[in-house]
């Protein structure tokens, strides 16, 4: 089975070609410096960008593939959630690709993919699915726009345990490191500085860590840092000290993702965690949730650095498992900007 997968939901416009599992090309076309100038992603400039870039994009991805239009058997692209009109540009496309071509359409729940992203692995090649590895899981999906804590029991059956009721743990990074003066995104940024700096040097709260409930809430810790700074604004002028900054927020997000993450775990007695998403980069909480679940005689499945940020070989890869169990979307199947996992 051949298929060409698209990505479009934020900003990263991403053409991928998967065969039976092996992913075959990934091409992925970064708006990032773009917006960086904004400090966020603005809808308009990511949609103008996308319709620029599509077509050269899925083209590098046949090319890299050594694949020919006529050899799909069939398309995907992502149809929910996201920037409503940066997904209108790859759903769109993709279905008229699949109308002129007779092809088969698939849309792609962005998260679900997420999900299923742990499960490829790096080869010598390239990379591929390891669908052989698979097991029920607990998975944390984190990234800019979600933090979800999900109970995957089979490939494609899963229910969402917990959720963020404000900001998503990327957006929190992203905004506290906004106040420490630092460019957009600044996940990477904190992750790079913290490694240098002490994580209990200040004392930042850990919200909702205690709750009975499942969820997350990101928006008072980004308050915390706000009010932290205004009383100690000498601190800003002191670069010596934005490591220990970084590292003590780094630590209240970390903490409260692996503690709610393992928690679940434990409860629904699920012996398997993994985590995905453009969080899931970050070396701090890939070190503390393989501490904590080594700690419980756990397995963990980190995704791979390349494949958490927003890719379309994920979208692909399940994209062909839905095809095997004959999940396949209408022609004219709508974008979903909201829809829920
Ligand atoms: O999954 P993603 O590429 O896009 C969305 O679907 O949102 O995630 C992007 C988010 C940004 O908030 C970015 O700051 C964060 O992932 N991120 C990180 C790291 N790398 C990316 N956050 C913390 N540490 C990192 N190393
Ligand atoms: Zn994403």
């Amino acid at each position: 089975m051949t298929l060409l997968a698209f990505e479009t939901s934020c900003d990263e416009t991403s053409a991928a070609v998967i065969r039976d599992g092996v992913i075959l090309s990934n091409v992925v076309s970064s708006q990032v410096a773009l917006h960086a100038e904004y400090g966020g992603v603005v809808p308009e400039l990511a949609t103008r960008e996308h319709l620029r870039n599509f077509l050269p994009v899925s083209r590098e991805a046949l090319k890299q593939a050594l694949v020919t239009p006529e050899q799909l058997h069939a398309i995907a692209a992502t149809q929910g959630p996201g920037l409503p009109a940066a997904l209108l540009v790859g759903l769109k496309s993709a279905q008229a690709m699949a109308f002129a071509l007779r092809k088969i359409f698939i849309g792609i729940h962005h998260h679900e993919a997420h999900l299923f992203s742990p499960w490829i692995v790096a080869t010598e090649a390239g990379a591929r699915l390891d669908i052989d590895a698979f097991e029920p899981n607990i998975s944390l999906v984190v990234s800019g726009g979600h933090t979800l804590i999900v109970h995957v029991a089979s490939e494609l059956n899963h229910r969402v345990i917990g959720s963020t009721i404000d900001d998503a743990a990327g957006e929190c990074f992203d905004k506290a490191g906004k106040l420490l003066g630092l460019p957009y995104p600044a996940g990477p940024e904190i992750d790079k500085l913290a490694v240098q700096g002490n994580p209990r040097a200040f004392d930042f709260p850990r919200p909702m860590i205690h709750d009975p409930n499942d969820d997350f809430s990101f928006a008072g810790l980004k308050t915390s840092v706000r009010y932290f700074l205004q009383k100690n604004p000498a601190l800003l002028n002191d670069t010596s000290r934005l490591p220990d900054l970084c590292a003590s927020v780094q630590a209240a997000i970390v903490e409260v993702l692996v503690a709610k993450t393992i928690r679940v775990a434990e409860r629904l007695n699920v012996k398997c965690v993994t985590a995905s998403g453009g969080v899931a980069c970050n070396s701090s909480l890939r070190k503390e949730l393989a501490r904590a679940c080594e700690k419980r005689g756990m397995r963990l499945r980190l995704v791979e650095r390349k494949f958490s940020t927003d890719n379309a070989a994920m979208i692909g890869i399940l994209a062909e498992r839905k095809l095997l169990a004959n999940q396949v979307s209408e022609l004219d199947a709508d974008i979903q900007p909201n829809w829920a996992l």
